[in-house]
């Protein structure tokens, strides 16, 4: 655990908190390299506005941590760009202290979604129409209407004299980079792939609202100078770079078209020599090869592999059966896929039995997550080297179509 206090211009702080003990985002995505909570206060003359809070397991430390920056007398609004208590967490604890002085400014639907959630009575709720313009200390906040971005009373902010659009979770990311702003990212690689594993899981059933949100936002002629988001870091230096990533994760045209996804699913990994064989010869093919397991000894964080899935030009799926049947782990993650991922990916399926080839269900269920099932190749126990030939002539076929 982290406690991050930042500026990051004059007047416009970010309180972050990286959370490391999370282990399940959500309740359901297992992350291995923790989540931030970005929280931003802007100081007027005319007192501070807060936009956003933490999780609701640190609204104590959120408290603690604001009063770093501000006397929470002087805490006039706050802005909840969405309800969900990764950032709606810390309301009722400022409510508690500041009351009906405190006037909390959101979509008409948080109003109702804080209320139900933690039990509010008394709360100064103003809810904001779209577009509408508040002036404080100097300032305009322009509010914008984001839905499903990742919930229906999702919003933004973008103060035109600072050039900052607050994004809330577009735009965001998992893990806990050590710098505050993109130009301190050590790793690009590492962050787009927690970005991808990040924006995939979350937002991907309603992907194509990020590219809604971006066309409103230019139409509305803002562009940011700085982009804000609720989790990971701020950019500032390429914030259209960013923007178009998402764009590019909106439209489904994200593509590394040398990388190729192993996805293995063994009980007891009898499979684990063609595994191993098929990943080095796709290597000295000079292909981008990435493995994820769901087996005895590792299974693979579901948010992981729809990123990977997500931005490959081919996924081969290896797997064992289960009891006559599909290997479960290998059925929620189609599960996912379906939901999630949503695109044709070249797939190649490769099924080992013991008593029969449940090879039509095998097919059945990777054509329901939406891929685009180039071949399927079943045999019995063990793979061998021809099986390795089998599928590399399959893969080989697919990438050059
Ligand atoms: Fe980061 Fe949808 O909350």
């Amino acid at each position: 655990m982290n406690v991050r206090v930042a500026k990051i211009t004059e007047e416009l702080y970010i309180l972050r908190l990286d959370d490391d003990r999370k282990r399940y985002f959500e309740g359901i995505w297992r992350i291995t390299e923790g989540v931030t909570y970005n929280s931003y206060v802007l100081l007027t003359r005319e007192g501070a506005v807060v936009f956003d809070t933490w999780d609701v397991q640190y609204a104590d430390l959120f408290v603690d941590t604001l009063q770093r920056v501000v006397d929470l007398r002087d805490v006039k609004i706050l802005v909840t760009h969405h309800s969900e208590p990764d950032h709606s967490g810390a309301v009722p604890k400022l409510l508690e202290r500041r009351g009906r002085e405190l006037r909390v400014l959101g979509h008409p639907m948080a109003g109702e979604i804080l209320k139900h959630f933690y039990g509010v009575r008394d709360m100064n709720f103003v809810p904001v129409k779209d577009n509408d313009l508040l002036s404080v200390g100097g300032y305009t906040l322009r509010f914008i209407h984001t839905p499903m971005l990742h919930w229906p009373d999702t919003i933004m902010t973008y103060i035109p004299q600072l050039g900052v659009l607050l994004t809330c979770d577009a735009f965001g990311s998992f893990s806990t980079p050590e710098g505050i702003f993109d130009d301190e990212l050590k790793n690009m690689d590492e962050y787009l792939a927690a970005t991808r594993e990040y924006a995939v899981s979350i937002v991907g059933k309603y992907r194509e609202f990020i590219a809604k949100a971006v066309d409103k936002l230019r139409g509305m002629g803002v562009s940011p100078r700085i982009v804000a988001p609720a989790h990971g870091v701020v950019w500032r230096t390429r914030p259209e770079f960013i923007i178009d990533y998402y764009c590019k994760i909106s439209d489904g045209s994200l593509l590394d078209a040398r990388k190729v996804l192993i996805l293995y699913c063994s009980m007891y990994g009898l499979k684990n020599n063609i595994v191993e064989e098929l990943s080095k010869r796709l290597r000295d093919e000079r292909y981008n090869t990435v493995l994820l397991k769901f087996s005895y000894d590792e299974h693979a964080p579901p948010g992981r592999v729809l990123g990977e899935l997500f931005d490959s030009a081919l996924v081969i799926v290896i797997t064992s059966t289960y009891e006559g049947g599909l290997y479960p782990p290998l059925m929620h993650i189609l599960d996912l896929v379906k939901v999630k991922v949503r695109l044709p990916k070249k797939t190649v399926g490769v099924i080992s039995y013991g008593w029969t080839s449940p090879r039509d269900l095998f097919e059945k269920a990777l054509r329901e997550a939406g891929l685009d099932v180039v071949d399927i190749i079943d045999f019995r126990g063990q793979g061998t080297a021809e099986i390795v030939e089998r599928i590399l002539r399959s893969v080989s076929r697919a990438l050059s179509s």
